[in-house]
């Protein structure tokens, strides 16, 4: 029951530790050692002598070493799926489904291990360049101090871990406080590995304690975090010169263009993208924008398939719905939901909680701009559905947030959907398809406050590199 902290390639006890309860069961778990900021310093110091082992693999042996964690990844993917099923409350088959892309991105972090490429320079192109040989190299930043979020508690981690490890940096974890679980099990595979010792190393416990001495620490040279807007602007200021990358949130928004057919097909991808993980998800189909002569016909057809999905224990494999993270989430939705209402929005289906800690899946009609559910980011089974005459306005309303990550259009009309990708002012346009879409070899990160720099693991490598000159006179 009593966990540890990975520093160094050894497991260390914690001087204090927190329960850790299941979110759907209320069930005890484990028990979660809190690092002090004396462990943080060590694994900061086990990082940084690790970086030269590291500096000495080849391309190949990094590749191999991600290849290693591949297959330890397949050999146990009953075992992950269900500890993300168990502390995340996340449904089993959708947990398998993140346990499926992490494999796939560690399997994209080990070829992108041997595509880091420099480029050569003709200096001779400016007077005072002639004669010499130009090019540049990428080399690893050095400690990267990684804080990622409960939702993707495999998927997230190999966003950063994986590119990390491809281009020969060292590593210092905080995994989310609601589910550390999967990084430890992470980490017992990468223990299994040929990757040095101290190049991973996982501190779990308090952000205010373990992501604060990350990044006031000198020898720490990024930070690459995934979550709420307020924490990573708070971590940007305070970070000096250490190279940042923040994935943070959205109210991600869907435009369904005049004369799209509302096939079986398109109603069901509004529905996954809604609802997948209760929501609970930063490209999570919050928005909808119908066109007005679609609107009575899409909300049915809505409606009837939010009604189909099965409410339950995330370990059942037919669950589609289940337990938000925490009890206050759930009150706090129900809460912005009912402002809604008052507001004047219609409720189409859901509106309540199913019990302290299970929210329905909820669509609203015809919401005003200023309601919680449409201006924040709800991270829940919330989605809002309003009508537009023109395509001009759908444009508007999208953009009409402080957040910025991915938008969609279903659209006809090549036209129409060219122009989308020209006005619509988010990091990832999907055209004839939900913004909840990703795979992970995808350039993704937002523009406003839906984060800073990007991920994929050939982008994040580019964030995790220093770029050199090297110019040879002949
Ligand atoms: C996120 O919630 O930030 C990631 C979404 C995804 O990887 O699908």
């Amino acid at each position: 029951m009593e966990k540890q902290l990975y520093i160094n390639g050894e497991w260390k006890n914690g001087v204090e530790y927190v329960d850790l309860f299941a979110p759907h069961s209320g069930e005890k778990l484990a028990q979660i050692p809190q690092a002090t900021k004396e462990d943080v310093e060590s694994a900061i110091s086990a990082a940084k002598n690790a970086q030269q082992s590291m500096g000495e693999l080849t391309a190949y042996q990094r590749g191999t070493i991600l290849e290693q964690l591949v297959n330890l990844l397949i050999e146990n993917r009953d075992k992950l799926a269900e500890i993300v099923a168990l502390e995340a409350s996340k449904p089993l088959k959708v947990a398998y489904g993140e346990i499926d892309r992490t494999i796939a991105t560690y399997k994209i972090a080990s070829e992108e291990a041997k595509r880091i490429y420099g480029e050569t320079l003709p200096l001779d192109a400016v007077p005072g360049g002639e004669g010499r040989v130009t090019y540049t190299v990428r080399e690893p930043i050095g400690v990267i101090g990684a804080i990622t979020p409960f939702n993707f508690p495999f998927n997230l981690v190999a966003h950063k871990v994986g590119p990390a490890i491809a281009s020969g940096n060292t590593i210092v974890l905080k995994p989310a406080s609601q589910t550390p679980l999967s990084a430890l099990a992470l980490a017992e595979l990468i223990d299994q590995t040929d990757l040095p010792k101290g190049a991973f190393n996982i501190v779990t416990g308090k952000g205010s304690i373990v992501g604060d001495a990350l990044v006031n620490h000198p020898d720490v040279k990024a930070i690459t975090f995934t979550g709420s807007p307020e924490v990573g602007i708070a971590l940007k200021n305070k970070a000096g010169l250490k190279r940042v990358t923040l994935e943070l949130g959205s109210n991600s928004a869907l435009i369904i263009d005049q004369g799209v057919q509302l096939t079986d097909e398109l109603i069901n991808r509004c529905v996954w993208g809604s609802f997948v993980y209760n929501g609970q998800v930063c490209i999570s189909l919050q928005r909808i924008y119908v066109h007005e002569s679609l609107m009575d016909e899409f909300l049915l057809k809505v409606k009837d398939a939010t009604e189909q999905l099965k409410i339950g224990s995330p370990l059942d494999s037919n669950t589609d719905i289940s337990a938000l993270i925490s009890k206050k989430d759930v009150e706090r939705i129900e809460q912005w939901v009912r402002q809604s209402i008052k507001d004047g929005a219609k409720l189409v289906t859901g509106g309540k909680k199913i019990d302290e800690r299970i929210f329905a899946p909820t669509v609203l009609a015809n919401v005003k701009n200023s309601c919680e559910v449409v201006c924040h980011e709800v991270f829940g089974p919330v989605v809002t559905v309003n009508s537009f005459e023109k395509l001009e306005e759908a444009f508007e309303e999208v953009n009409n947030s402080r957040y910025g990550l991915q938008a969609g259009i279903f659209t006809d009309n090549i036209r129409h959907a060219l122009l989308a990708t020209k006005k619509l002012h988010v990091g990832g346009v999907l055209i004839n398809d939900v913004p909840t879409f990703r795979v992970d070899l995808m350039p993704y990160g937002g523009v406003k406050e839906s984060g800073y720099g990007r991920e994929g693991i050939k982008y994040a490598i580019q964030e995790m590199t220093e770029l050199k000159m090297i110019s040879i006179k002949m």
